[in-house]
């Protein structure tokens, strides 16, 4: 069990270059075994949801090895298993990306269900129901928690999702890519991962085209072959970063990424006072620390998106009068809030709307981690509160963000990654830099 402690109130300064997105590499490492021929994968993020999925496709018999420090190479021609039904596929979401990277491939899979974050139910019908639609018959096992695939062959057809789906639209792609004649997917989600993965499969010889648009079209193709592939920067550790930067005061540079993804976040920075310079690859936020009330509505891309919402309420607890945060996407994402009152913020939830009285100002505390993106929004607010803040459940921080605490670090918080064995007494740590107590 390992803690992150850190000292706030140290405004942010200098340059923070971000990492492959997460949510594109989860999606493109189990569509790395559709090819025939051997895959490499760039720009990818040291986090543990990676190691979890290379752990699943050695176990599926492929060989999935650190080449380098950030490349991925996956040679899948030795896989001889399509039941992913052991523990590292339990242990995160994107491990329903094997369905249909098995089921385009194999025309059979087995996996167990999907964890990762719990906000609510996370149901996967809309991924079955498409999986049916294209020829596959579904045995869902859920006193096992498996679900089992498997098809003669795979028929392209028309499918309207009924709801905007990230994973559903991937998952159809996958499948689809491998099946005969043409899928086409309405009211497909357009985040920026449906697009890189739609990037890498035609790298591999797919045709897929119109991803990034709501209505994909996929004509299918006999196989696919090896190919090299670079993953796009992380919308959300950027826009983590740069709330943390309006949230602390200072100038940080957040370096290595897609502006144009971050339009719905520097939209509201500049709203609540902050200053957004945007150039090819980068994005300064350059903020007094003073932030001013706003509402925020999470809805799927261009639309803010909901896994920055822990994070933006945090800026929003420190802004100036009433803010508002509606969470449209998932049903309970609010859990978080319970531990952010313990810095002393003045937030109230009714359902799906957060309502935000800003503070002056917030004092640390001892918290918890409750998922990933809330972990991060503990990690702000600790930056931001006066005193020191402890955040426990470090694991699901690690889940997605790279070398938080060094990429923090750099931009001098005063942040320190601790065993459970340290007798913490807080108050003694309040008078001296952390870096000075642990070396
Ligand atoms: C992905 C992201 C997650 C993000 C979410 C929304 C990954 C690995 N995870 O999750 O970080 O918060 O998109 O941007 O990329 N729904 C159904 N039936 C389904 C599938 C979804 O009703 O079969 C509903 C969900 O309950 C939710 C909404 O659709 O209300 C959006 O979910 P979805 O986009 O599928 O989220 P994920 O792909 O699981």
């Amino acid at each position: 069990m390992e803690h992150l402690l850190i000292k706030g109130r140290n405004p942010l300064n200098g340059d923070v270059v971000i990492s492959g997105a997460k949510n594109a590499v989860v999606a493109i490492i189990p569509a790395a075994i559709m090819a025939n021929g051997v895959c490499i994968i760039d720009n990818l993020p040291a986090i543990e949801d990676v190691r979890c999925l290379q752990d699943t496709l050695t176990k599926l018999g492929c060989v999935c090895e650190l080449i380098d420090e950030g490349t991925l190479m996956v040679d899948s021609s030795s896989l001889n298993n399509c039941n992913a039904t052991f523990d590292s596929v339990r242990r995160i979401r994107a491990s329903y990306y094997l369905m249909g990277a098995l089921l385009g491939r194999f025309k059979e899979a087995k996996v167990a269900l999907p964890g990762g974050c719990n906000f609510g139910t996370r149901p996967i019908d809309l991924h079955l129901k498409a999986f049916r639609a294209l020829g596959a018959k579904i045995d869902e096992d859920y006193d096992n928690g498996i679900i089992s695939l498997k098809a003669d062959k795979l028929v392209g057809t028309n499918i309207f999702l009924d709801t905007v789906s990230v994973g559903a639209t991937i998952n159809i792609m996958l499948a689809a890519t491998l099946a005969e004649g043409v899928t086409t997917i309405e009211n497909a989600a357009k985040e920026p991962h449906i697009v890189d993965t739609a990037n890498f499969l035609n790298m591999l010889g797919a045709k897929i085209k119109g991803a990034g648009t709501d209505v994909i079209r996929i004509t299918g193709v006999e196989s696919l072959h090896g190919a090299e592939y670079m993953i796009i920067p992380d919308q959300i550790e950027a826009g983590t970063y740069m709330i943390a930067a309006a949230a602390c005061g200072g100038h940080v540079s957040v370096k290595n990424i897609i502006p144009k993804h971050m339009d719905s976040l520097s939209a509201k920075l500049k709203e609540m006072g902050c200053q957004i310079v945007e150039g090819d690859d980068f994005i300064d936020v350059i903020s007094d620390g003073n932030l001013t009330a706003t509402r925020v509505k999470t809805m799927a891309y261009p639309g803010f998106p909901t896994d920055l919402q822990p994070q933006m309420v945090v800026g929003l607890a420190k802004a100036e009068g009433i803010s508002l945060l509606t969470e449209t996407v998932w049903e309970n994402r609010f859990q978080y809030i319970e531990q952010l009152r313990k810095f002393g913020c003045d937030i109230s939830v009714d359902g799906r709307v957060a309502t935000i009285h800003g503070v002056k100002q917030m004092n640390g505390a001892d918290v918890m981690a409750t998922d990933l993106r809330a972990g991060a929004a503990m990690v702000i607010a600790g930056l931001a509160a006066n005193g020191i803040t402890k955040i426990g459940n470090v694991r699901f921080i690690d889940r997605g963000y790279e070398k938080i605490e060094y990429k923090l670090k750099s931009l001098g918080a005063d942040i320190k990654r601790v065993k459970d064995w340290w007798n913490l007494n807080l108050q003694l740590l309040q008078a001296v830099p952390l870096a000075t107590v642990f070396t």
